[in-house]
Protein backbone atom coordinates (compact mmCIF):
# COMPACT_ATOMS: atom_id res chain seq x y z
CA UNK A 1 0.00 0.00 0.00
CA UNK A 2 1.32 3.18 -1.17
CA UNK A 3 0.23 6.40 0.68
CA UNK A 4 0.72 10.18 -0.25
CA UNK A 5 1.40 12.44 3.07
CA UNK A 6 0.75 16.35 3.43
CA UNK A 7 2.39 18.32 5.96
CA UNK A 8 1.40 22.00 6.25
CA UNK A 9 0.76 22.29 10.02
CA UNK A 10 3.29 25.35 10.65
CA UNK A 11 6.35 26.82 8.36
CA UNK A 12 7.36 23.65 6.19
CA UNK A 13 5.61 22.52 3.20
CA UNK A 14 6.29 18.54 3.17
CA UNK A 15 5.12 15.77 0.61
CA UNK A 16 5.87 12.15 0.82
CA UNK A 17 4.80 8.73 -0.53
CA UNK A 18 5.37 6.02 2.05
CA UNK A 19 5.60 2.29 1.29
CA UNK A 20 3.57 0.70 4.17
CA UNK A 21 4.46 -2.81 3.76
CA UNK A 22 8.09 -3.81 1.53
CA UNK A 23 8.41 -7.38 3.42
CA UNK A 24 7.93 -8.08 7.27
CA UNK A 25 5.75 -4.93 8.07
CA UNK A 26 8.94 -2.54 7.27
CA UNK A 27 7.10 1.10 6.04
CA UNK A 28 9.82 2.67 3.23
CA UNK A 29 10.03 6.36 2.21
CA UNK A 30 9.55 6.04 -1.95
CA UNK A 31 10.01 9.90 -2.11
CA UNK A 32 9.73 12.97 -0.06
CA UNK A 33 9.91 16.59 -0.27
CA UNK A 34 10.36 19.33 2.43
CA UNK A 35 10.06 23.07 1.54
CA UNK A 36 11.08 25.40 4.36
CA UNK A 37 9.63 28.79 4.35
CA UNK A 38 12.60 30.49 7.02
CA UNK A 39 13.28 32.66 4.50
CA UNK A 40 9.85 34.28 4.38
CA UNK A 41 9.07 34.44 7.50
CA UNK A 42 13.10 35.54 7.85
CA UNK A 43 12.29 39.76 8.43
CA UNK A 44 9.80 39.21 10.90
CA UNK A 45 11.71 37.12 13.70
CA UNK A 46 9.04 34.67 13.73
CA UNK A 47 6.36 32.60 11.63
CA UNK A 48 3.45 35.33 10.63
CA UNK A 49 0.54 32.89 10.22
CA UNK A 50 -0.62 34.43 6.66
CA UNK A 51 2.61 34.33 5.22
CA UNK A 52 2.94 30.96 6.05
CA UNK A 53 -0.94 29.77 4.46
CA UNK A 54 0.16 31.75 1.22
CA UNK A 55 3.62 30.43 1.11
CA UNK A 56 2.05 26.89 1.29
CA UNK A 57 -0.52 27.35 -1.27
CA UNK A 58 2.16 28.28 -3.86
CA UNK A 59 4.53 25.52 -3.01
CA UNK A 60 2.22 22.29 -2.27
CA UNK A 61 1.41 21.58 -6.28
CA UNK A 62 4.95 21.71 -6.99
CA UNK A 63 6.08 19.73 -4.28
CA UNK A 64 3.49 17.51 -4.78
CA UNK A 65 4.50 17.00 -8.69
CA UNK A 66 8.14 16.74 -7.36
CA UNK A 67 7.36 14.14 -5.37
CA UNK A 68 5.58 11.64 -7.13
CA UNK A 69 8.00 12.42 -9.91
CA UNK A 70 11.01 11.32 -7.43
CA UNK A 71 8.70 8.01 -6.76
CA UNK A 72 8.22 7.42 -10.54
CA UNK A 73 4.48 7.32 -9.74
CA UNK A 74 1.35 8.72 -10.90
CA UNK A 75 -1.37 9.53 -8.61
CA UNK A 76 -3.15 6.35 -10.37
CA UNK A 77 -0.60 4.49 -8.36
CA UNK A 78 -1.00 5.91 -4.73
CA UNK A 79 -3.36 3.87 -2.26
CA UNK A 80 -4.39 6.52 -0.06
CA UNK A 81 -3.70 10.37 0.90
CA UNK A 82 -2.96 11.64 4.46
CA UNK A 83 -2.82 15.02 5.41
CA UNK A 84 -2.14 17.04 8.97
CA UNK A 85 -5.49 17.71 10.54
CA UNK A 86 -4.14 19.71 13.55
CA UNK A 87 -2.84 21.21 15.82
CA UNK A 88 -1.31 23.93 13.48
CA UNK A 89 -2.15 27.11 12.06
CA UNK A 90 -5.46 26.75 10.90
CA UNK A 91 -5.00 28.67 7.38
CA UNK A 92 -1.56 26.73 6.96
CA UNK A 93 -3.31 23.24 7.90
CA UNK A 94 -6.38 23.77 5.35
CA UNK A 95 -4.35 24.50 2.14
CA UNK A 96 -2.87 21.16 2.80
CA UNK A 97 -5.74 19.22 3.87
CA UNK A 98 -7.95 20.92 1.47
CA UNK A 99 -5.21 19.93 -1.58
CA UNK A 100 -6.17 16.24 0.46
CA UNK A 101 -9.47 15.88 0.04
CA UNK A 102 -9.70 17.75 -3.58
CA UNK A 103 -7.03 14.83 -4.62
CA UNK A 104 -8.89 12.02 -2.66
CA UNK A 105 -12.47 13.79 -4.22
CA UNK A 106 -10.54 13.74 -8.07
CA UNK A 107 -9.32 10.24 -8.04
CA UNK A 108 -11.53 8.00 -5.65
CA UNK A 109 -9.11 7.33 -3.16
CA UNK A 110 -9.42 7.11 0.64
CA UNK A 111 -8.57 9.85 2.36
CA UNK A 112 -7.26 10.31 6.46
CA UNK A 113 -6.72 13.36 8.02
CA UNK A 114 -3.98 13.01 10.54
CA UNK A 115 -3.12 14.37 14.31
CA UNK A 116 1.02 15.92 13.69
CA UNK A 117 1.88 14.51 17.21
CA UNK A 118 0.79 11.13 16.18
CA UNK A 119 2.73 11.69 13.28
CA UNK A 120 5.71 12.24 15.40
CA UNK A 121 5.49 9.40 18.28
CA UNK A 122 5.07 7.03 15.62
CA UNK A 123 8.19 8.52 13.21
CA UNK A 124 10.66 6.28 15.65
CA UNK A 125 8.65 3.04 13.49
CA UNK A 126 10.20 4.35 10.48
CA UNK A 127 13.53 3.81 11.17
CA UNK A 128 14.77 0.10 11.24
CA UNK A 129 14.60 -1.89 14.48
CA UNK A 130 12.05 0.55 16.97
CA UNK A 131 9.37 -1.72 18.55
CA UNK A 132 6.60 -1.18 20.71
CA UNK A 133 6.50 0.39 23.53
CA UNK A 134 8.93 3.13 24.12
CA UNK A 135 9.15 6.43 25.62
CA UNK A 136 8.75 9.21 22.97
CA UNK A 137 10.39 12.75 23.82
CA UNK A 138 8.94 15.07 21.43
CA UNK A 139 11.32 18.88 21.55
CA UNK A 140 10.28 20.98 18.97
CA UNK A 141 9.46 24.29 18.18
CA UNK A 142 5.78 23.57 18.72
CA UNK A 143 5.59 20.80 21.76
CA UNK A 144 7.19 19.55 24.52
CA UNK A 145 6.02 16.52 26.14
CA UNK A 146 6.61 12.63 27.08
CA UNK A 147 4.29 10.22 25.48
CA UNK A 148 4.15 6.32 25.87
CA UNK A 149 3.61 4.87 22.81
CA UNK A 150 2.72 1.30 23.15
CA UNK A 151 1.02 0.59 19.56
CA UNK A 152 -0.33 2.91 16.87
CA UNK A 153 -3.60 3.75 18.67
CA UNK A 154 -2.61 3.26 22.27
CA UNK A 155 -0.49 6.60 22.19
CA UNK A 156 -0.33 8.21 26.43
CA UNK A 157 0.43 11.47 27.62
CA UNK A 158 2.91 11.32 30.07
CA UNK A 159 3.86 14.99 30.48
CA UNK A 160 3.88 18.36 28.65
CA UNK A 161 4.88 21.79 28.59
CA UNK A 162 2.62 24.25 31.07
CA UNK A 163 4.00 27.32 28.75
CA UNK A 164 6.53 27.84 26.15
CA UNK A 165 7.92 24.72 24.29
CA UNK A 166 11.58 23.78 24.36
CA UNK A 167 12.04 25.04 20.84
CA UNK A 168 10.58 28.20 21.36
CA UNK A 169 12.99 28.62 24.31
CA UNK A 170 15.87 28.32 22.07
CA UNK A 171 14.59 30.77 19.77
CA UNK A 172 13.18 33.70 21.83
CA UNK A 173 16.93 33.36 23.63
CA UNK A 174 18.71 32.79 20.07
CA UNK A 175 16.54 36.37 19.22
CA UNK A 176 17.43 38.43 22.17
CA UNK A 177 20.81 37.31 21.74
CA UNK A 178 20.54 38.28 18.31
CA UNK A 179 21.84 35.24 16.20
CA UNK A 180 21.06 34.78 13.04
CA UNK A 181 18.40 32.82 12.21
CA UNK A 182 17.17 33.27 15.26
CA UNK A 183 17.30 29.58 16.52
CA UNK A 184 18.66 26.47 18.90
CA UNK A 185 20.85 25.75 15.74
CA UNK A 186 22.63 28.51 16.35
CA UNK A 187 22.76 28.51 19.87
CA UNK A 188 24.59 24.98 19.22
CA UNK A 189 26.89 26.42 17.07
CA UNK A 190 27.97 29.56 19.27
CA UNK A 191 28.12 27.39 22.74
CA UNK A 192 30.89 25.33 21.01
CA UNK A 193 33.07 28.21 22.02
CA UNK A 194 31.52 29.52 25.32
CA UNK A 195 31.76 27.89 28.83
CA UNK A 196 28.65 26.64 30.26
CA UNK A 197 29.94 27.54 34.49
CA UNK A 198 29.61 31.32 33.52
CA UNK A 199 26.27 32.15 34.05
CA UNK A 200 23.97 30.20 36.53
CA UNK A 201 20.71 29.38 35.16
CA UNK A 202 17.08 27.92 37.09
CA UNK A 203 16.55 24.53 36.12
CA UNK A 204 12.74 25.01 35.55
CA UNK A 205 10.26 22.22 36.99
CA UNK A 206 13.13 20.68 39.04
CA UNK A 207 10.31 18.46 40.68
CA UNK A 208 9.24 14.52 40.17
CA UNK A 209 6.73 15.65 37.80
CA UNK A 210 7.10 15.13 33.86
CA UNK A 211 5.68 18.36 32.98
CA UNK A 212 8.06 21.11 31.73
CA UNK A 213 8.04 24.67 31.76
CA UNK A 214 10.37 27.28 29.71
CA UNK A 215 9.57 30.58 29.77
CA UNK A 216 11.06 31.42 33.07
CA UNK A 217 14.18 30.11 31.63
CA UNK A 218 13.53 32.67 28.78
CA UNK A 219 12.73 35.42 31.37
CA UNK A 220 16.36 34.64 33.16
CA UNK A 221 18.40 35.03 29.83
CA UNK A 222 16.74 38.33 29.20
CA UNK A 223 17.11 39.31 32.90
CA UNK A 224 21.21 38.72 32.23
CA UNK A 225 21.45 40.71 29.07
CA UNK A 226 23.15 43.22 30.81
CA UNK A 227 26.10 40.96 31.52
CA UNK A 228 25.98 40.34 27.57
CA UNK A 229 28.36 42.36 25.66
CA UNK A 230 30.67 40.89 23.68
CA UNK A 231 30.89 37.66 21.54
CA UNK A 232 32.61 35.83 24.67
CA UNK A 233 29.49 36.33 26.64
CA UNK A 234 27.08 35.80 23.78
CA UNK A 235 28.32 32.31 23.95
CA UNK A 236 28.68 31.56 27.09
CA UNK A 237 25.23 32.27 27.63
CA UNK A 238 24.23 30.10 24.74
CA UNK A 239 26.63 27.08 26.21
CA UNK A 240 25.00 27.96 29.52
CA UNK A 241 21.22 27.75 28.11
CA UNK A 242 21.64 24.77 26.50
CA UNK A 243 23.57 22.53 29.05
CA UNK A 244 20.55 23.78 31.07
CA UNK A 245 17.80 22.28 28.74
CA UNK A 246 19.95 19.26 28.11
CA UNK A 247 20.06 18.77 32.01
CA UNK A 248 16.07 18.88 32.50
CA UNK A 249 15.19 16.98 29.33
CA UNK A 250 17.63 14.62 30.46
CA UNK A 251 16.22 14.09 33.80
CA UNK A 252 12.60 14.32 32.63
CA UNK A 253 13.14 11.29 29.97
CA UNK A 254 15.12 9.56 33.21
CA UNK A 255 11.96 9.68 35.32
CA UNK A 256 9.03 8.43 32.80
CA UNK A 257 11.44 5.66 31.75
CA UNK A 258 11.37 4.99 35.48
CA UNK A 259 7.84 5.19 36.03
CA UNK A 260 6.70 3.21 33.51
CA UNK A 261 9.55 0.44 33.30
CA UNK A 262 10.06 0.86 28.95
CA UNK A 263 13.26 -0.22 27.88
CA UNK A 264 13.75 1.92 24.99
CA UNK A 265 13.52 6.02 24.56
CA UNK A 266 12.70 7.71 21.04
CA UNK A 267 13.51 11.75 20.71
CA UNK A 268 12.09 13.11 18.07
CA UNK A 269 11.33 16.87 17.07
CA UNK A 270 13.86 19.57 16.30
CA UNK A 271 15.41 19.88 19.44
CA UNK A 272 16.72 16.19 19.43
CA UNK A 273 19.67 17.49 16.50
CA UNK A 274 21.23 19.44 19.42
CA UNK A 275 24.48 17.28 19.85
CA UNK A 276 24.78 18.21 23.69
CA UNK A 277 20.92 17.36 23.97
CA UNK A 278 21.37 14.13 22.32
CA UNK A 279 24.74 13.22 24.79
CA UNK A 280 22.33 14.03 27.30
CA UNK A 281 19.49 11.71 26.32
CA UNK A 282 21.87 8.72 25.59
CA UNK A 283 23.51 9.03 29.19
CA UNK A 284 20.68 9.01 31.13
CA UNK A 285 18.99 5.90 28.83
CA UNK A 286 22.24 4.42 29.49
CA UNK A 287 21.60 4.50 33.47
CA UNK A 288 18.29 3.29 33.41
CA UNK A 289 19.47 0.03 30.94
CA UNK A 290 17.45 2.02 28.20
CA UNK A 291 18.24 2.05 24.32
CA UNK A 292 17.83 5.44 22.86
CA UNK A 293 16.84 5.89 19.49
CA UNK A 294 17.16 8.90 17.65
CA UNK A 295 15.52 9.04 14.02
CA UNK A 296 17.46 10.74 11.41
CA UNK A 297 17.28 14.02 11.57
CA UNK A 298 14.83 14.81 8.23
CA UNK A 299 12.88 12.17 10.34
CA UNK A 300 12.96 14.58 13.56
CA UNK A 301 12.08 17.70 12.06
CA UNK A 302 8.39 17.75 10.65
CA UNK A 303 7.99 16.05 7.24
CA UNK A 304 5.30 14.68 5.24
CA UNK A 305 6.88 10.75 5.62
CA UNK A 306 5.59 10.98 9.23
CA UNK A 307 1.78 12.01 8.03
CA UNK A 308 1.76 9.15 5.77
CA UNK A 309 3.06 6.35 7.82
CA UNK A 310 0.88 7.54 10.93
CA UNK A 311 -2.60 7.74 7.96
CA UNK A 312 -1.15 4.87 6.19
CA UNK A 313 -1.57 2.41 9.35
CA UNK A 314 -4.97 3.48 9.72
CA UNK A 315 -5.91 2.66 6.44
CA UNK A 316 -4.45 -0.54 6.75
CA UNK A 317 -6.47 -1.13 9.77
CA UNK A 318 -9.49 -0.20 7.02
CA UNK A 319 -10.33 3.31 8.37
CA UNK A 320 -10.27 6.76 6.46
CA UNK A 321 -12.23 9.90 6.90
CA UNK A 322 -15.06 11.46 5.28
CA UNK A 323 -14.19 14.67 3.05
CA UNK A 324 -15.89 17.19 5.35
CA UNK A 325 -13.44 16.86 8.50
CA UNK A 326 -12.03 20.12 10.07
CA UNK A 327 -8.30 21.07 10.72
CA UNK A 328 -7.90 21.99 14.71
CA UNK A 329 -5.32 24.63 16.24
CA UNK A 330 -5.34 22.47 19.36
CA UNK A 331 -6.44 18.90 20.42
CA UNK A 332 -9.42 19.44 22.62
O1 LIG B 1 10.44 19.80 14.73
P1 LIG B 1 10.72 21.16 14.18
O2 LIG B 1 11.41 21.27 12.87
O3 LIG B 1 9.39 21.96 13.98
C1 LIG B 1 8.35 22.03 14.89
O4 LIG B 1 7.43 21.17 14.83
O5 LIG B 1 8.41 22.95 15.71
O6 LIG B 1 11.55 21.94 15.32
C2 LIG B 1 12.04 23.23 15.15
C3 LIG B 1 12.71 23.67 16.45
C4 LIG B 1 13.10 25.15 16.46
O7 LIG B 1 12.68 25.73 17.65
C5 LIG B 1 14.63 25.09 16.36
O8 LIG B 1 15.24 26.20 16.98
C6 LIG B 1 14.94 23.82 17.08
O9 LIG B 1 13.92 22.92 16.68
N1 LIG B 1 16.26 23.29 16.71
C7 LIG B 1 17.29 23.18 17.56
C8 LIG B 1 18.40 22.70 16.81
N2 LIG B 1 17.99 22.54 15.51
C9 LIG B 1 16.66 22.90 15.47
N3 LIG B 1 17.39 23.45 18.88
C10 LIG B 1 18.57 23.22 19.47
N4 LIG B 1 19.67 22.80 18.82
C11 LIG B 1 19.64 22.51 17.50
N5 LIG B 1 20.73 22.07 16.87
ZN1 LIG C 1 6.16 19.14 14.60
Amino acid sequence: MRVLGIETSCDETAVAVVDMDVGQNEPRILAQQVYSQVKEHAPYGGVVPEIASRAHLERLPILYQQTLTEAGLALADIHGIAATRGPGLVGSLMVGLTFAKSLAAASGKPFVGVDHLHGHALTARLAPGVEFPYVLLLVSGGHCQLELVESATAITLLGQTRDDAVGECFDKAAKLLELSPASGASIEKLAASGDAARFILPLPMNDGSLDFSFSGLKTAVRQRMADVQTEQDKADMCAALQAVIGKILAKKLGLALQKTGVKTAVAAGGVAANGLVRALLEKVCSEHGAQFVAPPLNLCTDNAAMIAYAGGLRLLRGESDELDITAYARRT
